[in-house]
């Protein structure tokens, strides 16, 4: 009898017949995210599951009677979607697709930077309403880059791979802080001792800490710190950050601008946030290319065989921090 899983979203097709040739496979083809008691049925029909990021695993659902799931092959490199310490006292395994991601997160968030400070949003809004009166030297200027201040709150992968980016192909300057020391760089960047050292010193602040704690990482006083000519990018998690404070900060104009992937309570967006012109929102769309999301429903399946051969699953995950 071959293994029964369900892939809560649909796949990419090559994913999709790979789980269909190894296991007794059900795959959501119509890609409508399953609801909280969609999960909680799942939880008591099959022996794993493939969530992604917009499923919220909590202990309810993890702790349900008659649960038949064993191993949760989460298709993301966050898993604060999930009750980690839950599933762990449950005996379920939970595994993550971390480095696959990493380069293309980093390229959002670099096209998040250049976005927010060269006005990208409202440029190109004015140009779509047909109020583009033709070329001016004075009307629409952004912020040059080089020679600027990044502060990177949060140097695992993908913070070294936007702080690189930033700093050998477009001349920024990298602050960065993060809980533990980070060696080998290969670029410039100097380490604070603060979260607040960073936001006080960058000129724009890029976010690399997970989600999921009981309390944003980036506080409203840390938001507070920053310049006013300053601009804050987040490709984490929304909950990385306080959201409110950040709001706050954008209509009071204390800080310049912003660039989000990534929000609390997806997919609503504040309506505040949606009207500002000096913001560029997208829809969690970091790892999205077709090779990304290729690699990271095939690293999903791969921790799956592992799990059901016997071996040790690659991509384990145990409660703390990921990027
Ligand atoms: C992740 O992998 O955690 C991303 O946020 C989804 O692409």
């Amino acid at each position: 009898m071959k293994p029964r899983v369900l892939a809560t979203r649909k796949l990419p097709d090559q994913v999709e017949e790979r789980l269909v040739a190894s296991y007794d496979a059900t795959c959501n083809r119509s890609d409508v995210p399953l609801s909280a008691d969609d999960l909680s049925s799942a939880m008591r029909e099959f022996d794993a599951i493939i969530p992604t990021v917009s499923d919220r695993l909590d202990s309810a659902i993890l702790q349900i009677p008659d649960r038949r799931v064993r191993m949760i092959a989460n298709i993301g490199v966050g898993f604060s979607n999930i009750d980690i310490e839950a599933a762990y006292g449950n005996g379920i395994a939970v595994s993550n697709t971390p480095d696959v991601l990493t380069e293309a997160t980093a390229d959002i968030a670099l096209l998040l930077i250049l976005s927010a400070t060269r006005g990208a949003y409202a440029a190109e809004r004015k140009l779509r309403e047909s109020r583009w009166r033709g070329f001016s030297i004075v009307e629409g200027l952004g912020t040059s880059i080089q020679g600027k201040v990044l502060g990177i709150i949060g140097m695992g992968r993908i913070g070294q791979a936007t702080a690189r980016r930033a700093a050998v192909g477009f001349g920024m300057e990298v602050v960065y802080y993060n809980r533990s020391p980070v060696r080998n760089l290969g670029f410039d960047a100097q380490p604070m001792e603060t979260i607040d050292d960073v936001m006080a010193l960058a000129d724009v602040v890029s976010i690399h800490v997970p989600g999921g704690g009981s309390a944003p990482v980036v506080t409203s006083a840390h938001i507070a710190t920053m310049k006013p000519t300053s601009f804050l990018v987040n490709t984490a998690r929304g909950d990385s950050i306080d959201q409110n404070a950040l709001l706050q900060a954008l209509v009071e104009g204390t800080i310049a601008g912003a660039g989000l992937d990534v929000f609390n309570d997806e997919p609503h967006v504040p309506d505040q946030l949606r009207r500002m012109d000096n913001v560029t929102l997208l829809p969690h769309v970091g790892s999205a290319t077709t090779e990304v999301r290729t690699a990271m429903g095939m690293m999903a399946v791969d921790n799956l065989d592992a799990f059901f051969r016997g071996h040790s699953i690659p991509n384990r995950v145990a409660p703390g921090p990921t990027d």
